[in-house]
């Protein structure tokens, strides 16, 4: 994927990219205008020149020879007679071009103010130029660009036999002209260079509240919003949240976001809290008459005087369903206690003997089921609450012995691992429902109801499980297909004493 350019880098290169596009311009402009100014002023010293050269033939010039018909033009001057005079300065050339168009000979003024002729091929690129009187630019070997201009001495519509062709150097232009070019050149690298100096400073510092924005915006979302109570504190400074500016108006939108989402996580933490308040309120006062219920059930069933078969198998049922019951009600008051953060009874916690012990219990409860126990020979200790820990392995020895049919092999195992005790339960039955996999450690979450409710299972024990994980900074994970199921379970070791 292409990468975006940054705010930063768009701004600074667009402002570079200005510079340079107005100093060339101005450069170009410039140049351009110089040029045509000094050219046009060379130009009109060439016509003076010309003009020079005319008037001086005209007071010195030889007569047509007596008996020479009318038909005969006046003769130009010639280009050393041109050159001759007064005031024409080095480098200009002058010559005669016949009536041809072709060059008949050419001079120009030396720099020690000599006249030198030039050799035909000097000047060839000055034969064919018309004699229009209208000064061109013309490129000569040796002598540089020039411009050259071709008068007859007639009047402009009497064709003449020889026309008088002058020449002034461009070389004091065009040097001009290039230094021009090199100054702005050089002023308009320095200016780009500034550009982005000056622009990286300024960009930078209009920038920073956008950053600090940004930075406020990232420390909210690193926090875990979606459970308990939070406190979301965090808001974008006062002077980065001023309305009047571009940036404060995002920082004062952050902030009115930041006011909005803390009540909403305030009303969702208080309505949490509420029900589970409610349901550890009803929990614990279902427990005394479900206690009663049982009590009186058994009671009846062991009365000393013989009762129907129907009345005995009726206070069965209400004896068994109470308890039922009952184990319902402990576990949604131990889940509502949890979710209000119930303190655990920390201490030391053997894990080894914590799962031998525990793996005893269900040996005893599943006796057609093969437990393995896998733990190391030195103890491996965690800082939790010893019998909410019990409560895990045994939900999860149980769902191995009650979710697995008989003969299924259960293997325990615990670990240390550098800083975490990893216990793993795995067993080899048909493998965990795909239809609840996804939501397992939800609340209530059971799979193939009809066959559980028969067993008395509630779907409570695997979400009271992950609770009393989390309560412990742990966490819970499972892998399961048809064959194998494997719960495991990372705790942070206890720090060495
Ligand atoms: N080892 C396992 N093998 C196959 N399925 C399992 C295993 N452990 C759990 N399950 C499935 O996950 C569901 C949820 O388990 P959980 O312990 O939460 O509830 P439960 O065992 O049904 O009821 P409770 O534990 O409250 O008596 C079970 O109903 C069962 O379908
Ligand atoms: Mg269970």
């Amino acid at each position: 994927m292409r990468r975006a350019l940054s705010l930063r880098w768009t701004l600074i290169i667009g402002i570079a990219a200005l510079v340079a596009v107005l100093t060339t311009a101005i450069g170009l402009f410039s140049t351009v205008s110089l040029r045509d100014d000094l050219v046009a002023r060379l130009d009109a010293q060439l016509v003076e020149a010309t003009n020079r050269s005319f008037e001086r033939f005209d007071s010195e010039a030889v007569k047509p020879p007596p008996g020479a018909g009318d038909e005969h033009a006046p003769a130009p001057p010639s280009g050393a007679d041109a050159l001759g005079i007064p005031g024409q300065r080095a480098g200009t050339i002058a010559g005669t071009v016949g009536a041809d168009g072709e060059v008949a000979a050419a001079q120009v003024i030396t720099e020690e103010g000599t006249l030198r002729s030039l050799a035909a091929d000097e000047y060839a690129p000055l034969n064919d130029i018309s004699t229009d009187g209208v000064p061109r630019t013309v490129h000569l070997d040796g002598l540089g660009s020039y411009r050259v201009i071709v008068r007859s001495p007639g009047a402009d519509d009497v064709g003449s036999a020889s026309a008088l062709l002058m020449g002034l150097p461009l070389a004091d232009a065009d040097a001009t002209v290039l230094r021009l070019a090199l100054l702005i050149g050089v002023a308009g690298v320095v200016g780009v260079g500034l550009a982005i100096v000056v622009g990286t400073v300024f960009v930078r510092v209009a920038l920073r509240p956008l950053d600090r924005i940004a930075k406020t915006a990232a420390a909210v979302s690193r926090l875990p919003l979606d459970s308990g109570a939070v406190a979301l504190t965090m808001r974008v400074a006062g002077r980065d949240a001023d309305a009047s500016t571009e940036v404060g108006k995002v920082g004062g939108a952050l902030n009115a976001l930041l006011d909005h989402v803390a009540a909403a996580l305030a009303s969702r933490q208080a309505s949490e809290a509420k029900l589970s308040r409610f349901v550890a309120d009803a929990s614990h006062e279902l427990r005394t008459p479900l206690a009663s219920i049982r009590g009186y059930a058994e009671l009846s069933r062991r009365a000393p005087e013989k009762l129907p078969d129907s009345a005995a198998h009726t206070f069965g049922r209400i004896e068994a369903e109470s308890v039922r019951m009952s184990r319902l009600v402990e576990d949604l008051l131990l889940l509502a206690r949890l979710d209000e953060g119930e303190q655990l009874h920390r201490g030391p916690v053997d894990l080894t003997q914590l799962l031998t012990d525990a793996v005893g219990d269900a040996r005893a409860a599943g006796q057609q089921h093969r437990w393995r126990l896998r733990v190391p020979s030195e103890p491996v200790i965690v800082d939790g609450d010893a019998m909410r820990l019990h409560q895990v392995v045994a939900n999860l020895l149980s769902n191995a012995r009650v979710h697995t049919p008989v003969g299924t092999a259960v293997t325990a195992s615990v670990r240390a691992a550098g800083r975490v005790a990893i216990v793993e339960v795995r067993d080899l039955g048909p493998g965990i429902d795909e239809a609840i996999a996804a939501t397992l450690f939800e609340r209530f979450v059971r799979g193939d109801v009809a066959r559980n409710r028969k067993t008395g299972s509630t779907g409570l024990g695997l979400a009271i499980t992950s609770a009393i994980v989390e309560a412990h900074g742990g966490s819970i994970a499972v892998s399961s297909g048809p064959g194998s199921t494997i719960f495991t379970v990372r705790l942070p070791a206890a720090p060495a004493a």
